[in-house]
């Protein structure tokens, strides 16, 4: 197994064009991150997966898209507004701030190194704030989302009226979602905007149970079958100190990072809290109906919850790897075909017009189902090396051959093996290779 630092995986996402450090020509502004060219296929291939498990193949569970921007009263009903915090210390030698509860020491200053120059710690809430409307007024203050889950709550009673919904069934969302971290970092893992991937599913008190340990096991499954190493996963249960003021009952989903165990989802049993606070506050009445039974009642929440930024993160440092091939380091981004941004490289041996022509043809016609790159610059190594680096299964070389044989030489990422495939069969041989 390779062993990979922070460094290596963010100097590649940045050479490379996954990541770029938000307003670089001005400076970078810390903890917010653009998605390149490459980034923002793995990042959409990411969240197109989890929507495809989630929604698409599942009868019980359909999607929403709601606002950032909703009503503060929603964040007061759900008790953000309230306890959404960390506590915070600053160094009076320094200034600098920091979570407590992230510190390895509670007393020395990461900064500086000097011990016993703490403040009280306060408790900080994480919510950005912002006006709406051109009065910067208390009463025009509204939040950005710090997570998706309180728009579908809110949309509960819309959800389950217009699709005629029955217990048990889901709400599914992805955005994005915004947290004034304290203390940021470690690249892309945490940042103060970042986009989640989160599902609600509502079910009979006394089921809860049940599901939560379905859904435990459904997500933990779902990182291996996009060929995450179960060697760097693990679940962790929440210490009863540790759990969210909305959950008696939390799992972590947590990935090997290169600083340790850290998480990479949650899953939660809300209860009924949120439904509840919401009909209390709103003073609609968010309860189910049971038609069989005739009784109404609160459903209890499981709440799978994780971070389509993060995981695509965790995705590139698991495909991360680094082989010797005649004496010579070979990096290779092993991701999942599914989740590579280019599914395959087309590339023309020589810039000369006569095999131009060809592989133009070859990549427009692969184009009209797959990512592909058309590459003619550079040697051809260097040019498989790039796209081993980015993670592309398969690379197509058309050569001076190929207008004789009307055939391609396919290069498999993994095992660099080559074959002979004519031009014309390109698309079956290839759709059946990718998985
Ligand atoms: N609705 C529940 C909720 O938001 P959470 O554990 O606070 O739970 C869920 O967040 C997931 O969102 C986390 O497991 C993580 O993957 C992602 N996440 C949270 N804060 C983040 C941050 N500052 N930067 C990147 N991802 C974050």
């Amino acid at each position: 197994m390779t062993e990979v630092t922070l460094d290596t995986i963010s100097n590649l996402a940045k050479k490379r064009g996954f990541v770029f450090q938000s307003s670089e020509i001005y400076g970078g502004l810390k903890s917010a991150y653009d998605y390149g060219p490459l980034g923002v296929e793995l990042l959409r291939n990411v969240k197109t997966e989890w929507w495809r498990t989630m929604v698409q193949e599942r009868s019980d569970i359909v999607g929403l898209d709601s606002a950032v921007l909703q009503a503060r009263q929603v964040w007061q009903a759900s008790g953000h507004e309230e306890v959404f915090t960390d506590p915070m210390v600053e160094c009076r030698n320094c200034n600098s701030r920091h979570r407590l509860d992230k510190l390895d020491d509670p007393d020395r200053c990461p900064t500086c190194g000097k011990t016993g120059e703490f403040t009280e710690p306060r408790q900080f809430n994480l919510m950005f704030r912002t006006h709406m409307g051109p009065v910067d007024s208390d009463e025009n203050m509204v939040y950005l989302r710090p997570e998706t889950a309180q728009g579908i709550f809110i949309n509960f009673e819309n959800v389950r009226r217009t699709n005629r919904l029955k217990l048990p069934f889901g709400i599914a969302q992805i955005g994005k979602s915004f947290r004034n971290e304290i203390t940021p970092g470690q690249f892309v893992f945490r940042t103060r905007e970042f986009e989640q991937m989160e599902m609600e599913f509502f079910c009979r008190p006394g089921e809860d149970g049940e599901w939560f340990q379905y859904w435990v096991d459904r997500r933990f499954q779902w990182y291996i079958d996009l060929g995450m190493s179960p060697d760097n996963m693990r679940l962790r249960h929440h210490d009863t100190d540790e759990l969210s003021h909305y959950s008696t009952g939390t799992a972590d989903v947590e990935y090997l990072f290169p600083w340790g165990w850290d998480e990479l989802e949650g899953i939660a049993n809300r209860t009924d809290f949120d439904l509840r606070q919401h009909s209390e506050h709103s003073g609609e009445d968010l309860r189910y109906f049971d038609q069989e039974n005739n009784e109404r009642f609160f459903p209890y929440v499981i709440e799978p919850a994780a971070g389509a930024t993060r995981t695509t993160f965790a995705f590139l440092i698991d495909g991360y790897t680094e082989e010797m091939v005649n004496d010579e380091t070979r990096v290779v981004m092993k991701l999942h075909h599914r989740l590579a941004p280019y599914k395959i490289a087309v590339l023309p041996l020589s810039k000369k017009p006569e095999l131009i022509e060809p592989a133009e043809r070859v990549a427009a016609e692969l184009r009209r189902k797959w990512m592909i790159e058309l590459d003619v610059t550079q040697s051809i190594g260097r040019r498989y090396r790039r796209q081993d680096e980015i993670g592309t299964p398969f690379c197509v070389t058309i050569d001076f051959e190929s207008l004789e044989d009307q055939a391609a030489t396919v290069r498999d990422r993994d095992t660099m093996a080559q074959e002979r495939v004519s031009m014309g069969g390109l698309a079956d041989y290839l759709g059946a290779k990718l998985t």
